[in-house]
């Protein structure tokens, strides 16, 4: 018998990080999950199913112990602070994940590889004010979460970037139909149920077609992605409207 996946889930006490653990254990994975020491309650429903090792996401010592032969690592990069946040929790994960070990890692659609997104004024607008904010308060620095991206991009490894379209609450649709490049007609509802964030995120272990690509995702059930259902033959799952 092929014995059980071990995920480790970086992040795993946040939002997205709670609905990934629940996500991975459906799937019967083993989970170990990464959060500051103060949020481990917040993983109390999973106790007994989980390990968890606190701390920081960018102590590299941390990280090192959690990887340890793991099959894919998880991991919410997010912004906070001024000190290389993100950067520090994706150098580690790159650093320290066994090479065969499916990466992936949590954005939003600001981020982009290739330079051939397209974004309308509103998110462009939202992203200057999150930066803008960000700077006065030092709780937030975007170009960090883009250092971070960019390293990875750069990286050999076995990595996925997932690109986050805005997110709400609510019950799953399924999984997130994703595209290439922001702008494309697919992505134009700009809407994911958090959930199906997650989702797309475990999924992403098995599906190899993502390795060392960016989809940016957007709900399976959103006008626009029903509209582009409409306009083309029903493909296998999980759909991909990737223009190539
Ligand atoms: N929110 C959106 O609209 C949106 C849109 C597109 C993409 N995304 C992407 O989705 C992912 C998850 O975002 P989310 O908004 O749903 O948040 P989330 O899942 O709640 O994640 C926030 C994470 O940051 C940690 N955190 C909070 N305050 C911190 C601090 N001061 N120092 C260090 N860590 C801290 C949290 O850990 P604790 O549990 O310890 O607090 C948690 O792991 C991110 O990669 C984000 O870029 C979000």
């Amino acid at each position: 018998m092929s014995q059980k996946k071990r995920v480790c889930i970086v992040g795993a006490s946040g939002k997205l990080g709670r609905y990934m653990v629940q996500h991975a254990l459906d799937r019967g994975y083993e989970v170990v999950g990464v959060c500051r020491e103060g949020s481990i309650g917040k993983l109390d429903p999973f106790m007994g199913r989980i390990l968890i090792f606190p701390g920081a996401t960018n102590d590299r010592e941390v990280i090192e112990r959690a990887v340890d032969g793991c099959d894919a690592v998880l991991t919410v990069l997010f912004p906070w602070g001024h000190h290389h946040y993100s950067t520090g929790t994706a150098q580690a994960v790159l650093d320290f994940a066994p090479p065969s070990a499916r990466l992936i890692f949590s954005c939003g659609w600001h981020i982009t590889r290739d330079g051939q997104d397209v974004y309308t004024l509103w998110p462009k607008t939202q992203e200057q004010v999150v930066r803008w904010v960000g700077h006065l308060t030092h709780a937030v620095d975007i170009d960090d979460q883009v250092e971070a991206c960019r390293r990875i991009f750069a990286s050999d490894t076995q990595w996925t970037v997932v690109r986050g379209s805005d997110l709400e609450e609510g019950a799953s649709e399924g999984l997130p139909v994703w595209s290439r490049h922001v702008g494309d007609p697919v992505l134009h509802s700009n809407k994911t149920r958090r959930v199906d964030f997650a989702l797309f995120m475990v999924a992403a272990i098995e599906n190899d077609a993502l390795i060392q690509e960016a989809p940016a995702i957007v709900g399976c059930r959103t006008p626009s992605a029903l509209a582009w259902r409409d306009q083309h033959a029903a493909p296998a799952a999980p759909v991909s409207a990737a223009s190539r």
